[in-house]
């Protein structure tokens, strides 16, 4: 099998199992997107599963997305480019290669890089990275510091939130999910300009049948897709 092919039949076991998470768990298959991982991987595995039919692509390094999205977008054998989300922590130097370019900013952990990515003066749809569990190692913003986050955005002309994103700690990511999505139905009760809490992104190779029983919109496949990252 060439790396294509694999590329392609990983990623229609991934679609499987989403399917079949989404029906297990009583919601529609197309309720769910497939997020893609593709960081640390080459530009001709991101062209693989475009031909596979994937169209959205997470990366976690600003410069490695500036250049990997400029060489596909040059692509003249791709029939259309494909869909780049930013998914990693963001230095506020490196905000210029990020803000108004991706269809979603799904790690917004900090006023200050909201205003950051604001200043770019660029529509710029963002996730709020929350820090459940609030683990000193992970980046996030506190569940009690989301509130006043949220009524920030409100003030926004370019930035605005449609969604909360979380990485679990390890173990069991069960009640992490449930937790999440307790915020985005409590904050979405409350009105406010520029925020529509839409999508929780949640789920990766290890527990996206958790993160879709407990509601994910998105979830962000790396691994199950290609392969063990290189170091
Ligand atoms: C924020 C984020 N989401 C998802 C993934 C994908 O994880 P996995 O390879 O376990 O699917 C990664 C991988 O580094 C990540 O950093």
């Amino acid at each position: 099998m060439t790396r294509a092919e694999q590329i392609a039949a990983n990623l229609a076991a991934v679609r499987g199992r989403i399917v079949a998470a989404a029906r297990a768990a009583g919601r529609a298959p197309e309720s769910v997107r497939l997020l893609a991982v593709s960081k640390k991987m080459p530009a001709d595995d991101v062209r693989a599963a475009i031909a596979a039919g994937q169209r959205a692509f997470g990366e976690n390094y600003a410069q490695e997305l500036r250049d990997k999205s400029a060489l596909l977008a040059e692509d003249p054998t791709l029939p259309t480019p494909p869909e780049w989300h930013f998914i990693g922590p963001l230095q506020s130097n490196k905000v210029k290669y990020v803000a108004g370019k991706v269809t979603l900013l799904h790690s917004i952990d900090s006023p200050a890089l909201l205003d950051a990515v604001e200043a770019r003066g660029a529509p710029q749809p963002c996730l709020i990275q929350v820090n459940i569990a609030a683990e000193a190692s992970k980046k996030g913003i506190a569940p009690a510091d989301v509130p006043a986050l949220l009524d920030r955005f409100a003030a926004m002309a370019h930035a605005r939130c449609e969604g909360l994103m979380l990485i679990p700690p390890r173990g069991d990511a069960r009640p992490h999910f449930a937790a999440l999505r307790a915020l985005r139905e409590r904050e979405a009760a409350q009105a406010r300009p520029n925020v529509d809490l839409r999508e929780l992104s949640m789920g990766m190779t290890d527990d996206l049948e958790l993160a879709v029983a407990a509601g994910a919109t998105i979830v962000r496949v790396g691994t199950a897709i290609f392969g063990p990252r290189p170091l």
